[in-house]
């Protein structure tokens, strides 16, 4: 029973050397494991004299709660260390400045789509929205476009399984022409007992769809109609709205434009517009950027006018292509990728 005394000085100095949770409970078997030093005090106290017996007993139980006491001390003040360790470890400064949140911005075919309204706007242009679901009349057949044209080919447009209240196919408008269409019967209704049908003066921008993608096509993409109907407006005064149209557009007056003779059945004559690249990888490559022309007396006879009275231009452009041109862009997917890195440039 001497060692009594030595065995607890040896514990509680261990114990309190230890700074890792398992060497603890390495410790703790070594003096109240089933083998422990003090566990064989306990198994020895048998061999006692019966009048010693209960006395040392007490003294070993008072032992052993002294040891246990120490361990959870122990415990708790090595678990203590470890909440400390980790607090400063995942310390938060908030005294720091916050970051900010990221300040969204439009997108570039936004902006483009801005700027062209806003040109034309400025030469008196109204601004018209319509539906990207067509009626085939709209798309095609009001547009002089033959029953058996290939443009209604299967091929080449999104057809819709729906018919409309009247029974006629739809589809996803292959251009913004149909837009010709519906501005001028609704314009034309309007003043349906006017003396004189004014001016249809009008833009018309949005989504248009096309079985198509490559490097300068996509199925999904977005057209600006245009459209200037009168007694007396020719194909002159298409050359000169669209040249000054892009004169403010590009901020140049050393635009390379050429008008190439081409076929609408909607239009005639018909134009296709091309575009020079000015910078970027395509420096020097033509666009084609438009299709135009003076619209086609079956189409003015569709708007409800007589054709032998109204005349006027039509244009198609393609956004994408004039964003393309403006920014040096080669490749028209990259609008439609949505990579932060591509769309964060146009601030
Ligand atoms: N709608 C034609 C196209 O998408 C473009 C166009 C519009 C041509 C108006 C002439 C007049 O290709």
């Amino acid at each position: 029973m001497e060692n009594l005394e030595k065995i607890v000085g040896d514990a509680l100095q261990q114990f309190s050397r230890i700074d890792d949770a398992t060497g603890l409970e390495q410790a703790k078997a070594r003096f109240l494991g089933k083998a422990g030093a003090l566990t064989n005090l306990l198994k020895g106290l048998g061999k006692l004299p019966a009048d010693e017996r209960r006395d040392a007993g007490s003294r070993i139980n008072a032992a052993k709660d002294r040891l246990e006491a120490a361990l959870a001390q122990r415990r708790d003040a090595l678990a203590q260390v470890q909440l400390d360790a980790r607090l400063a470890e995942e310390a938060l400064d908030v005294t720091l400045p916050g970051r900010g949140a990221g300040r969204g911005r439009l997108h570039p075919l936004t902006r483009t789509q801005d700027r062209i309204e806003a040109i034309f706007r400025s030469i008196g242009f109204d601004i018209a929205d319509g539906p990207e679901i067509e009626t085939d009349w709209n798309n095609f057949t009001a547009l002089n476009n033959p029953e058996n044209h290939p443009a209604r080919s299967m091929q080449d447009t999104f057809y819709v399984e729906n018919k409309d209240a009247d029974g006629r196919p739809l589809l996803l408008r292959t251009h913004t022409s149909p837009m010709q269409v519906r501005y001028a019967r609704m314009w034309v209704e309007q003043f349906r007992h006017a003396a004189k049908v004014p001016p249809i003066k009008v833009i018309a921008p949005g989504r248009t769809y096309r079985v198509d993608s490559d490097a300068t096509h996509s199925p999904m993409f977005h057209q600006v109609e245009g459209l200037w109907i009168d007694e007396d407006v020719s194909f002159a005064d298409l050359k000169g709205v669209y040249t000054d149209f892009l004169r403010r557009f590009f901020e140049t007056e050393e635009l390379e434009v050429r008008f190439r003779p081409s076929f609408f059945p909607f239009t005639e004559p018909s134009a296709e517009i091309d575009m020079a690249f000015g910078a970027g990888p395509n420096k020097g490559q033509w666009l084609e950027i438009s299709g135009a022309g003076q619209v086609h007396p079956t189409v003015i006879r569709n708007f409800g006018l007589d054709p032998e009275k109204y005349i006027g231009f039509a244009f198609g452009s393609g956004i994408e292509r004039l964003a393309m041109l403006r920014y040096g862009i080669h490749d028209l997917r990259l609008f439609y990728d949505g990579d932060l890195r591509f769309l964060q440039q146009f601030a």
